[in-house]
């Protein structure tokens, strides 16, 4: 798989949102076109200490000159944030990635209800103005603490008008999946937020008998690992019919890569679909939150899916 074009972008202007929330955009400091992207794609940051985090673009696809994120403060994550919070700075050069969609969007569909919470808006906000530009049918359900904390709350509403579904929690209004959803199963339903938010709309969904290919999310964090015991299995390299062994302590990419196979990986915790690769037989047992139950039929990200026995890879 060929590597993610990685382009050093400066960044052009960074603003405080909310109080914790700092918009930034990026354009190329020779260039007047970036690559093009659509609603719900994200980039990849990479930071100087090699890390690298992902953000969904939140600006407008058509304009090409520059890629808008948002980042929230998170004083107990990893330290992305905290960097791109203290340092990020109009002139300074960051790598970015040229984007990646794995949250489909289907604005040609019937209905569509949209459900962010907090910074889960920022790849629902462009599918939100598409939405309107094209006279669809839809609702966002935005839930976060209080209006002073839910970025691009004023902008949405400005565009939405009543579409738009403000849940507060610190102003006393609570969202409830199973009565929002009520009476739109079948609308395409689209999820952006925390692990509670998504899990309630998956039970919600499924109390509500949602059509799988019509459920779209995306999660910010990895599976929890509490439960889950690794253990050893095998895989069949397609083209040359060589065999590799993975243990149960190293991953599937780690293994690949030994033998040869230049994989590109980023996350490395299966949220941000970079390490991609395809499979033609075997059980997988599937741990990203990227792949659609359609695509994991014959696709898996080696970073953290496993395989029960013999896996035959597509590579
Ligand atoms: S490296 Fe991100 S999903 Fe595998």
């Amino acid at each position: 798989m060929p590597n993610r074009l990685i382009m050093r972008l400066s960044v052009q202007d960074v603003r405080a949102e909310t109080p914790d929330v700092i918009v930034l955009s990026f354009s190329h400091p020779r260039r007047p076109e970036l690559p093009a992207w659509s609603a719900g794609a994200h980039v990849d940051v990479h930071l100087p200490d090699g890390s690298v985090r992902q953000y969904s673009l939140c600006g407008d696809p058509q304009d090409r000159s520059i890629y808008t994120i948002a980042v929230k403060r998170e004083p107990d994550g990893r330290g992305g944030s905290l960097w791109l919070h203290e340092t990020a700075a109009a002139g300074l050069e960051i790598p970015v990635s040229a984007p990646r969609n794995h949250f489909s969007f289907h604005p040609e569909s019937g209905r569509h209800v949209l459900v962010a919470g907090g910074i889960g808006i920022t790849p629902l906000a462009p599918m939100a103005k598409r939405l309107v530009a094209e006279g669809q049918r839809f609702v966002l359900h935005y839930c976060a603490k209080s209006r002073s904390k839910a970025p691009f709350f004023a902008e949405l509403e400005a565009l939405c008008g009543s579409r738009l579904r403000p849940w507060f929690s610190e102003e006393g209004t609570r969202f409830d999946p199973l009565s929002a959803l009520t009476g739109e199963t079948g609308s395409e339903l689209y999820v952006c937020g925390p692990q509670g938010l998504i899990a309630s709309i998956e039970e919600a969904a499924s109390k509500l008998d949602w059509p799988n290919g019509k459920f779209h999310m995306e999660r910010f964090t990895a599976l929890a690992n509490d439960t889950f015991v690794p253990e050893p299995f095998k895989v069949v390299i397609a083209s040359s019919g060589k065999e590799l062994d993975v243990p149960e302590e190293r991953t599937l990419l780690s293994v690949l890569r030994e033998n040869g196979f230049a994989l590109h990986s980023s996350c490395e915790t299966g949220t941000c679909g970079s390490c991609e690769c395809g499979y033609r037989e075997g059980d997988v047992l599937h741990r990203d939150v990227v792949l659609t139950p359609d695509k994991q039929k014959s696709r898996l990200m080696p970073c953290v899916s496993r395989g029960k026995g013999t896996l035959v890879l597509d590579l």
